[in-house]
């Protein structure tokens, strides 16, 4: 199939980079270009492991081309896959002129029919809106198809290769089939295709990441409550996990969850739901107790210092959302940066992928390091922010050696609280009493 994928990020150059995998022939638009000359440049803009082959892979064999022209694109394709950013705005609503301004090009564009595809999560009713907005710039007639994206970044490739599931929301047979054909090479194991109606599709996608935020936010709730009346999250977690009703993923205490989707998906959820008059209590607080969450960790640096931060050095370990991206969208460390420097502590930090990303928001009023090490080198206290793996298998005598006073908060319990304790360090983790 001929496809153009409008918005080259992180979506879209994975969704580029595994349909043109499966023989596709794919265009990549995006209106960056900066981010397309690098692309041309044979550069890849964003980290995601296993990106960097599936691409040269595509360029390589003439499957996978990029450009800054969605007409150039459009008019190459058949079926156009809508993956622009849909970034939160004040109200908790998505803002969705970048899908409006892409939406009307591809309709200018049009020299026939095209099948749109909505990969962005996009409001509930999205797909009418969509056509709306396209209608007055054609006479060709189109379809637009909702087709959620549930890929996780730092294991995006597989997520896309090797689906849970994928679901498709149209009313019509022919666009079904069109969908179940292109993905049928991802599906071969047996995971299902869901074809359903495309308001279904859309609150679907809403309500995954609501309900995977309500689970992570259950648990740092809970681990709250642990610090205060003992019992340790962790086990608590694993007594938890073995029952099958409930299962293992997204279990976590931590700092908070952050990335460019639970935040803004459960705001956009909560505010189509407000505008119904229907109340989403559950996953309103959800996002309440993430925002408390976020501060937990420096509350409890403030708890230990007395309360005065002022010309201490605290290390961060991690920037990124999560291990392996370099996404720093909503991640708590900025949270946790901003604390420290509201508290006129300094922060010195290391990330092994997001730094630079970090460094574009605060430049030098935060020291990065190249290493974890240097890092810690003198500081006050460490604080494990993001669950890279070097940190989890990090040399403790060398840390202990190298901070001015062997003090850890460890903020996703990367580290045993035994294992700390017996080797002289004070350890606060979350939900470990
Ligand atoms: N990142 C994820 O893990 C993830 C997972 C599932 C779904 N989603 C959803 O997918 C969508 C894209 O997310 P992302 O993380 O890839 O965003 P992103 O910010 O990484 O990429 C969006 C790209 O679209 C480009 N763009 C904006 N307007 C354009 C236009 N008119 N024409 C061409 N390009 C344009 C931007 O320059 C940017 O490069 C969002 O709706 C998001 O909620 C994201």
């Amino acid at each position: 199939m001929r496809i153009a994928i409008i918005g080259t990020g992180y979506v879209g150059l994975v969704a580029g980079a595994c349909f043109s995998d499966t023989g596709n022939d794919v265009i990549c638009v995006d209106k960056n270009e900066d981010k397309i000359k690098r692309l041309l440049d044979g550069e890849i803009p964003i980290y995601e492991p296993g990106l960097e082959d599936l691409v040269k892979r595509g360029v390589k064999e003439n499957r996978l081309s990029f450009t800054t022209s969605t007409a150039d694109a459009v008019q190459k394709s058949d079926i156009i896959f809508m993956a622009v950013g849909t970034p939160p705005l004040p109200s908790g609503d998505p803002d969705l002129s970048y899908l409006k301004a892409a939406a009307e090009e591809v309709a200018r564009s049009m020299p026939g029919y095209r099948l749109v595809v909505n990969k962005s999560t996009v409001p509930i009713g999205s797909h009418k809106t969509v056509a709306e907005w396209m209608k007055p710039h054609t006479t060709h007639s189109y379809d637009v198809v909702s087709n959620p994206e549930f890929l996780k970044e730092g294991t995006a490739i597989d997520d896309f290769l090797k689906p849970d599931r994928v679901v498709i929301g149209t009313n019509d047979e022919k666009v079904y089939e069109t969908m179940r054909e292109l993905y049928s090479p991802f599906v071969r194991q047996g995971n299902p295709i869901i074809w359903m109606d495309p308001v279904s599709a859309e609150i679907t996608k809403y309500a995954c990441n609501s309900f995977l935020a309500v689970r992570i936010s259950f648990m740092n709730e809970l681990a709250q409550l642990c610090e205060k009346v003992g019992g340790d999250i962790d086990q608590i977690r694993k007594g938890m996990s073995t029952d099958h009703r409930i299962g293992r993923h997204f279990l976590y205490a931590g700092v908070g969850y952050g990335g460019s989707c639970f935040p803004k998906d459960v705001q956009a959820l909560v505010s189509t739901a407000t505008k119904n008059d229907v109340k989403l209590g559950i996953v309103t607080e959800a996002e309440n107790a993430n925002a408390r969450q976020k501060k937990h960790l420096v509350g409890k640096v403030k708890d230990h210092f007395g309360g005065n931060l002022k010309g201490k050095t605290f290390a961060l370990w991690g920037l990124a959302f999560k291990p392996n991206t370099d996404d720093i969208r909503e991640a708590p460390a900025l949270t946790i940066i901003d604390e420290l420097l509201r508290s006129e502590a300094k922060v010195k930090a290391f990330d092994p992928i997001a730094a630079e990303n970090v460094k574009a928001i605060y430049g030098d009023k935060v020291e990065f390091t190249k290493s974890s090490y240097e890092a810690i080198t003198g500081a006050d206290a460490l604080l494990v922010v993001t669950e890279w793996n070097e940190f989890k298998h990090a040399d403790i005598q060398k840390i202990k050696s190298a901070l001015k006073d062997p003090v850890v908060f460890d903020g996703r319990n990367v580290y045993d609280p035994v294992k700390m304790r017996e080797n002289g360090f004070t350890y606060f983790g979350i939900g470990r009493s």
